[in-house]
């Protein structure tokens, strides 16, 4: 798949297969994650990939608390589209069936230049997207349970000796194919 059509076509997925990604498979969209950009180099991003029954249930138990939190959120950005408020509820405590889920976090416990640590960590997360999305992987970024504060225990959970949670990533084969979002106008310019 060339590079503009996997960044056309990718969708964020909320309805998975339970069929498992091979690990050669996750090895490899994790590598392309680490090849990001980053400010001045520092690579500030550390990815755990949770696959087991037990990680993804312990993940799914803690999203569930994150849902609960975030009804008033999407109540309010989705007041017309109360479908797509019960979509996102049911997707974010299920993970869309998702067999895998990989939270991103700072490696390091604090950077200076905070703001671009996060931005390094954000292209790396897109990388991953489109590494997944190239294997015919669809994925999901989610950043519901870091606004909601769930951070902490995440990282307390899944990766104890690392930085701040910045976000959760379902990965799995797609058991829907949801349509694009339609893109808005105004949004760029040539100055
Ligand atoms: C930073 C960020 C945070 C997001 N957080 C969530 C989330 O918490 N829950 C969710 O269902 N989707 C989340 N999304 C996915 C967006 O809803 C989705 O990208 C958007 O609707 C456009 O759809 P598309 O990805 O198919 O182009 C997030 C996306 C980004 C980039």
């Amino acid at each position: 798949m060339e590079t503009r059509q996997a960044l056309l076509t990718r969708r964020s997925v909320r309805k998975y297969k339970s069929e498992p990604i091979p690990e050669a498979d996750l090895v490899e969209i994790l590598e392309a994650a680490c090849h990001a950009p980053s400010a001045i180099n520092l690579q500030h991003w550390y990815f755990a990939a949770v696959t087991s029954p037990e990680g993804m249930a312990a993940l799914r138990e803690i999203m569930g608390r994150v849902t609960e939190k975030f009804h008033p959120v999407l109540t309010d950005r989705f007041a017309k589209h109360p479908e797509t408020v019960r979509q996102t509820e049911s997707f974010l405590t299920s993970l869309g069936g998702a067999p895998v889920c990989v939270l991103a976090f700072f490696l390091k416990e604090s950077y200076p230049d905070r703001d671009g640590a996060m931005q390094s960590v954000s292209a790396a997360i897109e990388n991953l997207l489109l590494a997944a999305w190239e294997k015919g992987i669809g994925s999901c970024w989610m950043s519901a349970p870091q606004r909601m504060g769930f951070g902490e225990e995440l990282r307390a959970r899944f990766a104890p000796d690392k930085g701040e949670f910045v976000a959760a990533i379902t990965l799995g084969y797609p058991d829907e194919a949801p349509k694009m979002p339609p893109r808005r106008e105004g949004r760029w310019a040539i100055v």
